[in-house]
């Protein structure tokens, strides 16, 4: 089996490089991580990622690519629906005619954060944003690709406030904590902070794992258990790095509420970003993979602390 892992450089696929290389698969032959240097998902000759397609002739299809700048997309929408929207839709084409797995990841952005409970898969999209716009796009693009292939196998996992190996809110959070003595962090947009590992372990176990050929193709919302606000976020993030030793100018009692209304960004964001993960419990239990995946039923912020005591402390 040939697999190909897209956005190798980025938070998610390098949790996957991570993941597949700690992880011994007897029917693997090949894996190639991908970046942008091997195949530029922007490149506006759609052909160039088809013919990168058919030249490797993936079994499997991990796209961990995005354009993630949420902000420079209400400026780059052009760009932004080539990676997210475009060049998803090819791999899903490649995928559905050559008989290939497709596992692709979507965001909490496609909702556009009305109400309070957790959304399901399958409630109203209305993205508020460019980028959340791309994404449903590369969505509904992945659908339409395997509609009419019902016994091939994909599946969409939205995501939300992912953390890894790259930038991300719990990095920028302790960087500003060491140069400041205050912080001013909105508390009314709701979520739950994802970690990269996590989900590339849980990635891995739905498309590469024993009951992989039993998996129901689908969107499926992949969150960890629980939920929090950029602030609550913040004052863990801080107080976890005090307590390892990472010299700060903020403690977490100089960390202060305020509301998204005082934080104006270029694009806007969901208030509430809550993800129901139901179905995709359901689906676990269905491939006999609840207790095979270690870390599935861990808490947002138990995963926190474990990311936070390893970054270096200087
Ligand atoms: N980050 C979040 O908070 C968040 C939240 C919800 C959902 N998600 C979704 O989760 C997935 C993974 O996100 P992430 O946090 O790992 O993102 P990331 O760290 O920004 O990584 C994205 C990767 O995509 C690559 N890429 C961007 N444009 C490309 C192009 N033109 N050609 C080839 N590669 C290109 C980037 O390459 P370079 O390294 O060369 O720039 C980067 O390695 C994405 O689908 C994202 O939409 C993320």
């Amino acid at each position: 089996m040939n697999i190909l892992v897209f956005g190798k450089d980025g938070q998610l696929g390098k949790a996957f490089a991570e993941q597949l290389q700690s992880t011994p698969f007897s029917q693997i032959n090949t894996i190639r991580f991908v970046g942008r240097a091997d195949c530029d998902l922007a490149n506006p000759n759609y052909l160039h990622l088809q013919t990168f397609l058919e030249s490797y002739h993936p079994q499997v299809i991990i796209n961990a690519a995005a354009y993630t700048a949420v902000d420079k997309a209400e400026s780059e929408a052009e760009l932004a629906f080539a990676i997210n929207a475009v060049a998803p839709e090819i791999m899903a084409k490649y995928a559905a005619a050559n008989n290939a797995t497709l596992l692709h990841f979507s965001t909490d952005y496609v909702f556009d954060g009305s109400g309070q409970r957790a959304c399901t898969e399958s409630d109203q999209t209305n993205p508020l944003g460019v980028y959340g716009k791309s994404k449903e796009a590369g969505e509904k693009a992945v659908v339409s690709a395997f509609a009419s292939h019902p016994q091939l196998q994909y599946a969409i996992l939205r995501t939300s406030w992912v953390y890894g190996d790259g930038g991300n809110f719990i990095r920028t959070i302790l960087r500003l904590a060491k140069e400041r003595s205050e912080l001013r962090i909105i508390d009314d947009q709701f979520g739950v902070p994802t970690s990269a590992q996590w989900l590339a372990e849980l990635g891995v176990g739905l498309v590469l794992g024993s009951a992989a050929q039993k998996l129901n193709s689908g969107i499926y919302h992949a969150v960890p258990r629980g939920e929090t606000n950029w602030f609550g976020l913040a004052c863990l993030a801080v107080k976890t790095a005090a307590e390892a030793g990472m010299q700060l100018k903020t403690s977490p009692g100089a960390i202060k509420p305020i509301p998204a209304s005082d934080y104006p960004l270029p694009a806007p964001r969901p208030m509430n970003s809550r993800l129901a993960t139901g179905k995709l419990e359901q689906e676990l239990k269905h491939l006999g993979l609840v207790s095979k995946l270690p870390h599935w039923n861990t808490p947002w912020d138990e995963q926190v602390r474990v990311y936070v005591k390893q970054l270096p402390v200087d």
